[in-house]
């Protein structure tokens, strides 16, 4: 990997960097002629400014615009804007950037050097930083690694990623980490009762499933993750129009950000008994597609009344977390590129989460924050209950009238939630639609840094 902090022979000289703020003073050790060439050249300290101090021919130091709280509040990861302005070479932070927020500015660093490189050769890395003392290397390059985990599902299209290729990384990951993955699959999901995802998935050539995977030692507390694992998501018979459909291969951010999380907590060797479920599958079109008005029976005995074959990720995900549910973790945490209205309400950036434990959404907010990871809360509103019910079955999975669509959402996943005490569930954008400091256009890690550090709070 090209992404993580220089080897130790890269790093015997390593180029300083200092964050100069709006009109900061200069780093005490340099010399008049770099005064000179600061003055000379405009370097004001502006957020994301770069001056390369020259001594004779080589760079001596470099320093970045720092800005003002104010602009650095606009975003995050700011000295990633500075480092993929820099040439080649190996460089270490000096000075400037407040303690608190070195970690992330470290990650923000690496995290920019991500490449997709794929399908044609996306560049190679030029500023290689060298770690920093007061930081946690293991737990940034875990989070780093798993930031790039996520990204690369994500980017990599339904014909490179069907449920098929999804099952193949799930299994990489585990054999990587030592963790027990089993799988259950086409026909055999309605003899182990697993009916919507059958139902969802049995249109396309490549068989529906549901990955398991579990890690850790028994009598740990237990961490179940659960992740949408829609491979590709045409709308099936209510078929999505082009604009809609164009970004579906992104419809597996939620199995592509809880296989980025478990490989943190695992790299971490965190002390929690981890299982992840992913329902695999693609929401295609065919003869044998699912129907609307069809009313088809879940995991947990409850009907549910297809009213929208767009609405296929509450439906497997309703099995998933049923499945979870029956063993009690002590956490139980979904993700999923859900709905649409989502972000109509908060945007690409900002990924709603829902939950009834007041104790656990005061952890995902604080650790969102200092994870630079941003999450908000919005409500399991009881009163929309009764969208959610058609009459002729228990559950309908599209309710009519097209508002609080992200709530009606959550409310379903919740009907299938009914032991575990500390559930959330993430109704992430998964996509960065335009490029960002740290952030290139294409899949995004949302969510799991963020989740990370509510685990390791959990577990102490
Ligand atoms: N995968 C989509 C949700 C989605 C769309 C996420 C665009 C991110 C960007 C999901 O399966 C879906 O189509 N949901 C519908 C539900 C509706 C039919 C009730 C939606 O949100 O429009
Ligand atoms: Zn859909
Ligand atoms: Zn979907």
């Amino acid at each position: 990997m090209a992404d993580r902090f220089a080897n130790t022979a890269q790093s015997t000289q390593p180029i300083p960097v200092h964050a100069v703020g709006k009109g900061g003073d200069y780093p005490a050790d340099i010399t008049a002629t770099q005064r000179d060439w600061l003055k000379a050249t405009g370097f004001s300290g502006a957020l994301g400014e770069v001056s390369l101090l020259p001594d004779g021919g080589a760079i001596a130091a470099v320093l970045v615009g720092w800005g003002t709280t104010a602009t650095r509040a606009r975003g995050r990861f700011h000295l990633a804007i500075a480092a993929q302005k820099l040439p080649v070479g190996v460089y270490r932070i000096a000075s400037g950037i407040p303690d608190e927020d070195l970690e992330n500015e470290v990650l923000g660093w690496l995290m920019s050097n991500y490449r997709f490189s794929k399908y044609r050769d996306a560049g190679a890395v030029k500023a290689i930083l060298s770690a920093p003392d007061g930081i946690d290397v293991k737990r940034v390059e875990a989070m780093v690694e798993g930031d790039a985990l996520a990204r690369d599902l994500i980017n990599t299209p339904a014909s490179d990623m069907g449920p098929d290729a999804l099952e193949a990384a799930f299994r990489a990951l585990g054999e990587q980490h030592g963790a027990e993955v089993s799988v259950i699959k086409g026909a055999a999901l309605l003899t182990e009762n697993l009916p919507l995802i059958h139902a969802v998935g049995r249109a396309s050539d490549q068989a529906p499933r549901l990955l398991d995977m579990r890690w850790g030692d028994l009598g740990a507390p237990t961490v179940t993750l659960v992740g949408k694992g829609v491979c590709f998501d045409t709308g099936g018979l209510n078929i999505k129009p082009g604009a809609s459909m164009g970004l579906m291969k992104k419809d597996m951010g939620g199995s592509a950000n809880v296989m980025a999380l478990a490989h943190m907590v695992m790299a971490l060797k965190l002390p929690v008994r981890l299982r992840v479920l992913v329902p695999a599958v693609e929401n295609s079109v065919s003869a044998g597609a699912f129907r609307p008005q069809d009313i088809l029976n879940s995991r947990k005995g409850l009907t549910v009344e297809v009213n929208n074959t767009d609405a296929e990720g509450r439906l497997v995900l309703a099995d998933a977390l049923a499945v979870a549910d029956e063993e009690t973790p002590d956490l139980l945490l979904c993700l999923a590129t859900l709905t649409g209205a989502a972000r109509v309400a908060l945007g690409p950036d900002l990924p709603p989460f829902y939950t009834d434990n007041d104790e656990l959404a005061a952890d995902i907010g604080t650790a969102a924050d200092r994870s630079a990871d941003p999450l908000w809360r919005m409500p399991f509103w009881d009163p929309y209950e009764p969208n959610l019910e058609p009459g002729i079955a228990d559950l309908d999975n599209a309710p009519a009238g097209g508002m609080a669509g992200s709530i009606n959402a959550a409310l379903f996943l919740r009907r299938f939630v009914e032991n575990s005490s500390a559930f959330a569930h993430f109704d992430i954008y998964g996509w960065t639609p335009v490029a960002k400091p740290a952030r290139s256009k294409g899949g995004a890690c949302q969510s799991a840094r963020a989740l990370l550090a509510v685990i390791e709070k959990r577990v102490g």
